[in-house]
């Protein structure tokens, strides 16, 4: 038997998995034991760095519940899950409109408004109205595409950051038109901190990161036959535009309220903005991030 040295023991690890059954999970195995240990021997890792490392990420799982997804969020800070996003749209082509992060703060069954509606309560600041269409590759209206639309309030706070479960506000669902065309009246969300009281908020601030997210509305599009989406737009005039610190802004999905007389609503500045759908193709999850409490009790 060979001993083992800082040179061979990347190569001994490979050797024992490579009777992995599973081709798909030899091959992401085999490449995440080789950059593990590349970077290991980069940064000349010792132990007491790694034990911090082994603390840290105990504690990003032990900072998980029913509402809260700490793993994910280590995953949106430090980029993967954009660059895991931006791959899966990559491969679905460039005809459908880009995604964005779902992020913590989705919830389902919010309330079915219809079409011109106001999604704030008990709106506190001026108003703005959102006009878009849902639309296939080709431009072609896609009829009673379903809309769900979530967002802060004028003060950079969702609801359940103010009301816990108790209230829904900010946030509803629409039905497009026969042409798939929808609009709604809305505040004018703020920039925010992501969460910032758990390991991931402590390891921000520890490399010197503001920890904010421009103001952003976020959009969830269906329609049957076609692969939804999970999108974003971002406020064009916003002190964080160019340093999300989730990496979820892209040019494509940054828009500015305007004046708009033909708009429904033409006393209210106007956003417009239309939403190309790619055709399903069959695949279970295409994008990363999910309702927390779905995630939590299927990993429990
Ligand atoms: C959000 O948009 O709400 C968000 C996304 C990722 C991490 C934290 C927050
Ligand atoms: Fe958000």
């Amino acid at each position: 038997m060979a001993d083992l040295t800082v040179e061979t023991v990347t190569d001994a690890v490979r050797a024992q998995m490579e009777a992995t059954p599973d081709i798909r999970l030899r091959e992401v195995m085999d490449a995440a034991v080789r950059h593990l240990h590349a970077f290991a021997r980069e940064v000349k890792l010792t132990p007491e760095e790694w034990l911090m490392g082994i603390a840290f990420m105990t504690e990003v799982g032990k900072s998980c519940t029913p509402s809260r997804q700490e793993t994910i969020l280590l995953s949106d800070t430090l980029g993967l899950s954009a660059l895991v996003n931006l791959m899966a749209d990559r491969h679905h082509g460039h005809d459908a409109t880009d995604s964005s992060l779902l992020g913590p703060f989705y919830r389902e069954n919010s309330p079915m408004l219809a079409l011109g509606d106001c999604i704030a309560t008990a709106p506190r600041s001026a108003l703005v109205v959102f006009q878009g269409q849902v639309k296939d590759s080709a431009g072609r209206g896609i009829p009673h595409a379903a809309i769900e639309v979530w967002q802060t309030d004028a003060h950079g706070s969702y609801d359940m950051q103010i009301h816990g479960e108790a209230k829904m506000d900010h946030r509803a669902r629409f039905v497009a038109d026969a042409q798939g065309l929808f609009h709604f009246r809305t505040e004018r969300p703020l920039a925010y901190n992501i969460p910032m009281d758990g390991p991931v908020g402590r390891m921000v601030r520890a490399q010197g990161r503001h920890g904010c997210r421009p103001a952003h509305i976020h959009f969830l599009i269906g329609a049957a036959g076609y692969r939804e989406l999970v999108t974003a737009l971002y406020l064009g005039d916003d002190n964080y535009i160019d340093s999300d610190v989730v990496f979820g802004v892209s040019e494509a999905l940054v828009i500015m309220p305007t004046a708009d007389a033909a708009s429904p609503f033409p006393d209210l500045p106007a956003i417009r903005y239309d939403f190309a759908l790619a055709r399903a193709s069959g695949e279970a999850a295409s994008r990363v991030g999910a309702d927390p409490s779905t995630l939590v009790q299927a990993n429990a």
